[in-house]
C-alpha cells in the first residue's frame, strides 16, 4: 500500500471554483481573494484577514508593519519550522529563540527570561495545530514591568505600546482557545495555505488582525493591502474597470509584491467552505483512530489534541515514542517508509540546521526541544485517508515500534 504523507483535499466543490476562476477573465487577485478572506474572517471572528501569497511573506510582511528593524529582537521558539525565524532575519533584526514546554508550544517562563528591551514581539507556533498557551503570554505581555522596558521606536509600535504576540497559525486554522477560534487570543495570526497544510492555496497564506484600540482594522486592512501591492494605490482589478483615469496610480511607499492571485484563492475557497463539515471532523477521527489503538502501549506518547481550554486543528499527528533514541527512531521511520507511508518530522530543531548553528545557535540550550525532536514521527493524517489505510499504518507503527524495542535493529 502506498500511503502519501499530506495530499491536497480537491474534490467537485473546489474543481468548481478554479474552473470558474479560469472561465471569467480574471485570474489574479480579485472576487476570489475578497470571497476567501470573508471566509477566514466568518471562520476566525477576527478583525480583517489579508491574504498573502506565503506564510513567509505574511510573516515579513507584520514584522515590517510594527518597523522591525536592525537591533530589535524577536523572540520565537527553537521548536519550529525555519520560516518562523527567517521572516526575523529577513527584516534586519535577531530572533532570540528560546525552548518549549512538553506539549511542543513555546514556554511562556522561558520567554520572560528573554525578553530585553530590544524585544519587539514574539512569534509563538501553534505546532500540529495546538495553541499555544495564549493567557499566560498575552498577561505576561501586558505586565506593567515588562511594558515599561518596551521601547516604541515606529508609529504603531507607539500605539501599542507594548510587545506585540504574533500567532505562527500555520497549522492551526480551526483551532479552537477557551471555546473561541484560537486566531482571537493574540494581535496578529498567520495561516500558511501551502500545499500540505489543512487548507491550501497550493502557495498561500493569510494574516488576520485582531488589534486594540487605537487602531482602525479598516485602515490597517487598506494599509496592509498597499503594502502587499509594491505600495501601490490601485490593485490591477481596480485599474481594469473603464473609466476616465482608472489607469492612474501612485506609489506611497517600497511595499513588497505579495499578494495572493485569484486562482489560489479559488482552491482555498473551495476547501475553506467544507472545513466544518468535512476537513475538520475527518482528521479529528482519524487521530482519534490512532489514539485508541496505541493507547495500550507503554511508549505512546499523545500529541496535546483536546482540553478544557484548547482544540487542535488536528493538522498534524506527532507521535512521540518514550524510551526511543533518535536513531531508534529513525530506523523506525525507515522500516514505515518501507511499507509505502509517507513520514515527516516536526520538527528538526532550529539550531540543529546549518544556517542557525553558523549563527551560533546551539541545541545544547534547548534540551525540551531535543527530546521531543528525538522521539518524533508525524504520521500521515488529512480527510482522504480511509479505516483500513489507517489501520494499515498503526499496524505498522506498532509492529516497528516492538521489534526496535524488544531488539534495537542497526543502532
Ligand atoms: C510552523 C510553520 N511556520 C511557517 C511555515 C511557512 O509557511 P509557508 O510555506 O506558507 O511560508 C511553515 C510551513 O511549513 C510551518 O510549518
Amino acid at each position: 500500500m502506498k500511503i502519501p504523507f499530506s495530499p491536497p483535499y480537491v474534490d467537485q466543490g473546489v474543481i468548481d471554483e478554479v474552473m470558474d476562476t479560469l472561465q471569467s477573465g480574471w485570474i489574479t487577485s480579485g472576487p476570489k481573494v475578497k470571497a476567501l478572506e470573508d471566509e477566514v474572517v466568518k471562520m476566525t471572528g477576527t478583525q480583517t484577514a489579508v491574504c498573502v501569497n506565503s506564510w513567509t511573506s505574511g510573516a515579513i510582511l507584520m514584522l515590517k508593519w510594527f518597523g522591525i528593524k536592525e537591533g530589535d529582537e524577536v523572540i520565537v521558539p527553537a521548536y519550529t519550522y525555519s520560516a518562523t525565524a527567517l521572516s526575523v532575519l529577513h527584516c534586519g533584526a535577531t530572533p532570540v529563540m528560546v525552548d518549549i514546554d512538553d506539549d511542543f508550544t513555546i514556554s511562556p517562563e522561558k520567554v520572560r527570561d528573554a525578553i530585553t528591551s530590544h524585544t519587539k514581539a514574539i512569534i509563538a507556533v501553534d505546532i500540529a495545530g495546538w495553541p499555544c498557551d495564549y493567557d499566560a503570554l498575552n498577561l505576561l505581555i501586558n505586565e506593567t514591568a515588562i511594558k515599561d522596558k518596551f521601547i516604541s521606536q515606529s508609529e504603531k509600535q507607539a500605539a501599542l505600546g507594548r510587545i506585540l504576540l504574533i500567532s505562527d497559525a500555520a497549522h492551526s486554522i480551526g483551532a479552537t482557545y477557551k471555546g473561541k477560534p484560537a486566531a482571537q487570543a493574540c494581535d496578529v495570526t498567520i495561516f500558511s495555505f501551502h500545499a500540505v497544510k489543512n487548507v491550501t492555496t497550493s502557495e498561500g497564506g493569510c494574516v488576520c488582525l485582531n488589534l486594540p484600540a487605537p487602531f482602525d482594522s479598516d485602515e490597517e486592512f487598506k494599509y496592509l493591502k498597499m503594502f502587499t501591492l509594491n505600495g501601490q494605490t490601485k490593485d490591477a482589478l481596480t485599474k481594469s474597470k473603464a473609466g476616465a483615469g482608472s489607469w492612474k496610480y501612485d506609489i506611497l511607499f517600497p511595499g513588497l509584491k505579495i499578494n495572493m492571485p485569484d486562482l489560489c484563492a479559488a482552491l482555498g475557497l473551495g476547501q475553506i467552505k467544507r472545513y466544518v463539515s468535512v476537513l475538520h471532523p475527518r482528521r479529528k477521527e482519524v487521530a482519534e483512530q490512532y489514539c485508541e489503538a496505541f493507547n495500550k502501549y507503554p511508549w505512546f506518547i499523545s500529541p496535546p489534541l483536546l482540553s478544557a481550554s484548547r482544540e487542535s486543528s488536528y493538522h498534524l499527528f506527532p507521535l512521540r515514542l518514550a524510551g526511543v533514541t533518535e536513531d531508534q527512531r529513525d530506523w523506525i521511520i525507515d522500516e514505515l517508509m518501507s511499507k509505502g507511508i509517507a513520514i515527516n518530522v516536526h520538527f528538526i530543531p532550529m539550531p540543529m540546521l546549518t544556517l542557525f548553528k553558523n549563527l551560533g545557535y546551539d541545541i545544547k540550550n534547548f534540551p525540551n526541544s531535543y527530546k521531543q525532536y528525538a522521539c518524533e514521527i508525524s504520521l500521515p493524517i488529512y480527510p482522504q485517508l480511509n479505516y483500513v489505510q489507517v489501520e494499515y499504518i498503526i499496524d505498522a507503527v506498532i509492529e516497528a515500534v516492538s521489534l526496535q524495542l524488544k531488539e534495537p535493529q542497526n543502532v
